[in-house]
């Protein structure tokens, strides 16, 4: 695990125990100082260095230290994708990482002693999140605030939310009644597309020479990373083409799942998948994650015949097809454009779009 921390003047005292404290967990540190006593430092600057990191995904999680913990908290909230409180009891710790999920927490020098550390630290590291509604409304947070970030401390898979204007802009488009068969469609593709942008950010580059007309200049390529895309049928191939538009050189595999109406259980008709699937990063395609019964069981599918790195991506998620997806597959990433309310009594999405098969091939 990696945590960035930091510190301005008037946390100072509780740095040597911060330090202390990770070390004698083996934690790999991102030490963003103060290193050594500065009295005219400002807390804001090295609150944006450490909350900026765990937002870019160079360390899971962040401490920051000030003399009341609070400014560096109210700083650090101003990045995307950060929660970050300031403790000064175990049991707070413990309450803010299973309710909120902490990913940066915040001590004041003038109220914690420097043994006080241990536990409020130990109490926020070693209590697991505990899911459920209060992804829900962490999720509702990340919504308002445009973030993509919904890391999940010590490991677990991301829910990750595009709110995008243009994303959103043609969410509310392809949910309308009024919108046609052909109109659903190039919409879903164009969603699909920008979602690609998000998917695959994570990829690793490498560093090229380039002549330009005017000069030799670095530049990047993707590293040789392969792709494969399957899209659980039937819905799901309404994605395909916006995504290969971006990432041609993607295998495509199948899977034939539907839901029996009246179970909701997901029934397997069709499985093709690219040979080498265990080589490759997968993303799942199905517009609707719903129960979760037809995404968890193509993960299952995908899993048994050898894929590893798998990812799940969603048009509209309710919260219960997001609980049963981490509670099958804990390490999977999903995303997703809208994180809707619930579902009905016939396990469909609310608001939702109603019937995406059916909206995409004009089948009712
Ligand atoms: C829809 C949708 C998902 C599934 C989601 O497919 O495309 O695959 O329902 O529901 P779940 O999360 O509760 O499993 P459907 O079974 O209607 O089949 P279709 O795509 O062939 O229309
Ligand atoms: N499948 C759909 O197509 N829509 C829903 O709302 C739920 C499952």
């Amino acid at each position: 695990m990696k945590i960035a921390f930091g510190c301005d003047h008037a946390g100072f005292n509780l740095r040597d125990a911060v330090l202390k404290f990770l070390n004698g967990r083996n934690i790999e540190i991102i030490d963003f100082g103060s290193k050594e006593l500065n009295e005219n430092d400002d807390y804001p600057d090295v609150a944006f260095k450490v909350a900026r990191a765990v937002s870019d995904e160079e360390a899971e999680a962040g401490i920051i230290l000030c003399g009341t913990g609070y400014g560096v908290a109210i700083s650090a909230n101003k990045i995307n994708g950060i929660r970050a409180i300031a403790c000064d009891s175990a049991e707070g710790a413990a309450s803010a990482k299973r309710h909120l999920n902490l990913n940066v927490i915040t001590l004041g020098g003038r109220f914690t002693k420097p043994e006080e550390v241990d536990g409020i630290l130990s109490a926020w590291l070693d209590t697991p999140f505990e899911g459920g509604r209060h992804l829900r409304r962490i999720n509702k947070i990340a919504m308002v605030e445009g973030s993509t970030l919904s890391a999940n401390l010590q490991s677990g898979g991301r829910v990750v939310i595009f709110n995008h204007p243009l994303v959103q802009h043609k969410m509310g488009l392809i949910r309308s009644v009024e919108t046609s068969v052909k109109q659903f469609r190039e919409l879903l593709q164009e969603i699909a597309g920008l979602m690609v942008y998000e998917i695959t950010r994570t990829l690793p580059l490498a560093e090229i020479e380039v002549q330009t007309p005017i000069t030799k200049t670095k530049a990047h390529t993707i590293e040789g990373r392969k792709l494969a895309i399957v899209p659980v049928l039937r819905a799901g191939l309404g994605m395909v083409d916006g995504i290969l538009q971006l990432v041609p050189n993607a295998k495509v595999g199948h899977i034939g799942l539907y839901r029996n109406p009246t179970t909701l259980e997901p029934v397997e008709y069709y499985c093709k998948l690219p040979f080498d699937i265990e080589e490759r990063d997968i993303f799942v395609l199905d517009p609707m994650l719903a129960t979760g019964g037809s995404s968890a069981a193509a993960i299952s599918l995908i899993k048994k015949r050898g894929g590893k790195k798998i990812s799940l991506v969603n048009l509209i998620a309710a919260p219960e097809g997001i609980e049963k997806v981490h509670s099958e597959h804990p390490e999977v990433d999903i995303f997703v454009a809208a994180l809707d309310s619930h579902l009905n009594e016939h396990g469909y999405i609310v608001p939702g779009l109603g019937d995406a098969g059916d909206r995409i091939f004009g089948t009712k």
